[in-house]
């Protein structure tokens, strides 16, 4: 299970971070509240807001880290049963996991439909307009035409429900970079089996890591993310591989021994 965490590294903001975060950081867009920019009434009321945050977050302006690696690398070894990610930014897709193995529970820009007549649109037709801030329009009815990310008020894709299934069937659940604060993904932390250990990798304790008692089984990695899953890799002897991996697929070293600090401006500059 991952969030807007395990992208952070890319340079991408979370959501609730105090002062980094999405929700901080939105007074330019004029709207009555933070969460207001992804609420489906409000958007049918005024898009612009929307899209203009969309403008800043397009996919295409990032690229996946070593946590995104890590997932994929996981999937390479025939270990991956499914990931599960609240974001939006398509990086599970840039790092080479395959759309069988992904459920974008929050939804995807790669897609779009017209709100009003409901025709589907590749999400490659509206970047034009969204690069051009204009609220892209659908050419039959003039509707506005959004991408298909869930907005609060929206419900979620057919294939979150993939989830009655999955879980169940996981031996292990790792959840990363997500405050467990969106309903309903954030209780996929506990459809596991009890006897299934948990793995959380992130900067606090969150969900029902914290409100209920921890299982006697939870492993609670905190801090960094990108710190916790290199020494998940180092625990596992993946660090060369997975290091190996990155140089492939970014044509760029990943330096293993620097510190936090230069690791992601090492990430920063494979960003830009
Ligand atoms: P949040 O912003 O709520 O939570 C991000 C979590 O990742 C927090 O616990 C951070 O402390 C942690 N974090 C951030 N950067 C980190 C780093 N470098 N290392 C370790 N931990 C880090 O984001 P989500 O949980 O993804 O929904 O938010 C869930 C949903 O709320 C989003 O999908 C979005 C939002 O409203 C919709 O838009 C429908």
């Amino acid at each position: 299970m991952a969030g807007a965490g395990i992208s952070t590294p890319s340079g991408i903001p979370d959501f609730r971070s105090p002062g980094s975060g999405l929700y901080d950081n939105l007074q330019q867009y004029d709207i009555p509240y933070p969460e207001a920019i992804f609420e489906i009434n409000y958007f049918h009321h005024n898009p612009k807001p929307f899209f203009a945050l969309a403008k800043e977050l397009y996919p295409g302006n990032y690229k996946p880290n070593y946590t995104h690696y890590f997932i994929r690398l996981l999937h390479d070894k025939g270990l991956l049963h499914r990931i599960y990610t609240q974001n939006i930014d398509g990086l599970e897709r840039l790092a080479g996991i395959p759309s069988t193995k992904l459920v974008e529970a929050h939804g995807t820009f790669a897609t779009a439909t017209c709100t009003v007549c409901q025709t589907s649109y590749p999400g490659e037709d509206l970047r034009a307009d969204i690069l051009e801030s204009k609220v892209p329009k659908c050419p039959t009815c003039k509707g506005v035409i959004k991408p298909d990310v869930v907005f609060f008020g929206e419900e979620l894709p057919q294939c979150f429900f993939l989830y009655l299934t999955d879980f169940p069937l996981a031996d292990l659940l790792v959840v990363m970079g997500t405050s467990l604060e969106v309903e309903p993904f954030a209780s996929l932390a506990g459809a596991v089996r009890n006897s299934v250990p948990r793995v959380l990798i992130n900067r606090d304790l969150v969900g029902p890591f914290v409100y209920r008692a921890p299982r006697h089984n939870d492993v609670l990695e905190l801090g960094d993310v990108v710190s916790g899953v290199e020494r998940f890799a180092d625990k596992l002897g993946w660090k060369e591989e997975l290091n190996k991996l990155i140089a492939v697929e970014t044509g760029k070293e990943w330096f293993p021994h620097c510190t936090v600090v230069e690791r992601l401006n090492q990430t920063k500059q494979q960003v830009n």
